[in-house]
């Protein structure tokens, strides 16, 4: 018996089917699943050249035929998909595996920054005075010709102008050379009784060597109160050098000249190298000199309109700059702001 040509046509497409889901299955990469879709349903695949024979068929055949060929694409479609659904998870798996980190490791190598030595010992001295009822005053980098020097009594033709060589700005400003200038804001800002102290950065016009620099801290310090005397500026002196080197130090006072105070004087410690014998440090004196200060000129007071018969006080000028290279021995004052890590991990 002849066999109807519709059944030859669906063996066909059953074996195909059967050999392409067989290839599909067995492909070891996406690009041979690829290839086989190709052969397969391709336009000019092997399925598409059964429908050249459709013509001959009936039409009860065909539909027949068009049914096991829509079938066989459908599932050969979804015998793709379903690879390259696992060729992906196959994929992430591995990435899964590569990228893995665990979260419960401490991280590696992190080094923390430190601050550096003069912040170091500005903070400890903030500290220190917040603790005997001081306030911590700031004032601004670049002032005027009135507060660095006029209102400290040092008027524009008096000869202390020239101690201290100034960077002059445009409209009569300048970079301020020491932080007294903030003594002057705080009088303005505040009446007395009044206890302040003003760390800061300052600016001079200077040749810069080991031991000069054009940029350096000082912390400026003001009491004023009733009946004020040299016996209180030493006792907040000898508080602040015992906290600073964390030993008692001995000091001792020489007349110094600074036109906003009188009387002015130079504050020099014991040597703390050579314990007062005399040692290159301390220049075979067995002294060194740490700090201006004095009791405020009366004409200070007076031009930040505070009356001097009432009230009366002390100030000094630290140099935090100084006073860090001394406490950790730093020898070269360019050191301090050449940003180089290997000075500055050190502390
Ligand atoms: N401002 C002075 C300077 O930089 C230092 C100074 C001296 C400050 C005496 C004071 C003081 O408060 O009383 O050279």
């Amino acid at each position: 018996m002849e066999r109807r040509v519709s059944t030859v046509i669906s063996d066909n497409i059953s074996r195909l089917r059967t050999e392409a889901l067989e290839r599909i299955a067995a492909a070891p990469s996406m690009e041979a699943v690829d290839a086989v879709r190709v052969e397969a349903l391709g336009r000019k695949g092997a399925l598409a050249q059964f429908s050249k024979d459709f013509g001959k068929l009936t039409p009860e055949e065909r539909a027949e035929a068009g049914k096991a060929l829509n079938a066989a694409k459908q599932e050969i479609e979804e015998a793709i998909e379903r690879r390259r659904l696992g060729f992906e998870s196959v994929a992430l798996a591995a990435r899964l595996e590569a990228e893995w980190v665990d979260l419960t490791l401490p991280a590696p190598g992190t080094r923390p920054g430190s601050l550096h030595p003069v912040t170091q010992i500005q903070q400890e001295i903030e500290d220190l005075f917040l603790s005997l009822g001081f306030t911590v005053l700031d004032g601004p980098e670049v002032e005027t010709e009135y507060h660095n020097f006029d209102a400290l009594n040092i008027p524009p033709d008096h000869p202390a102008r020239d101690m201290q060589d100034t960077f002059w700005l445009d409209g009569g400003l300048l970079l301020r050379t020491h932080t007294s200038p903030v003594q002057v804001r705080g009088m303005e800002q505040f009446r007395p009784p009044l206890r302040m102290i003003a760390p800061g950065r300052v600016f001079r016009n200077e040749e810069v060597d080991a031991s000069h620099e054009h940029t350096f801290y000082q912390l400026e310090g003001m009491m004023i109160d009733r009946d004020v005397s040299v016996a209180h500026l030493l006792y907040f002196m000898k508080i602040l050098l015992t906290s600073v080197f964390r030993r008692e130090v001995t000091v001792r006072l020489r007349p110094g000249y600074f036109p906003f105070v009188e009387p002015g004087f130079e504050l020099d410690i014991h040597c703390l190298i050579c314990g007062g014998a005399g040692c290159p440090v301390c220049k075979q004196s067995g002294w060194v000199e740490l700090l201006p200060c004095g009791l405020v000129h009366p004409n200070v007071l007076r031009l930040s309109g505070i009356d001097p018969e009432q009230w009366g006080g002390f100030a000094f000028g630290l140099g935090l700059t100084r006073l860090a290279m001394m406490r950790y021995g730093i020898d070269d004052i360019r050191l301090l702001q050449s940003g180089d890590l290997r000075f500055l991990k050190q502390f």
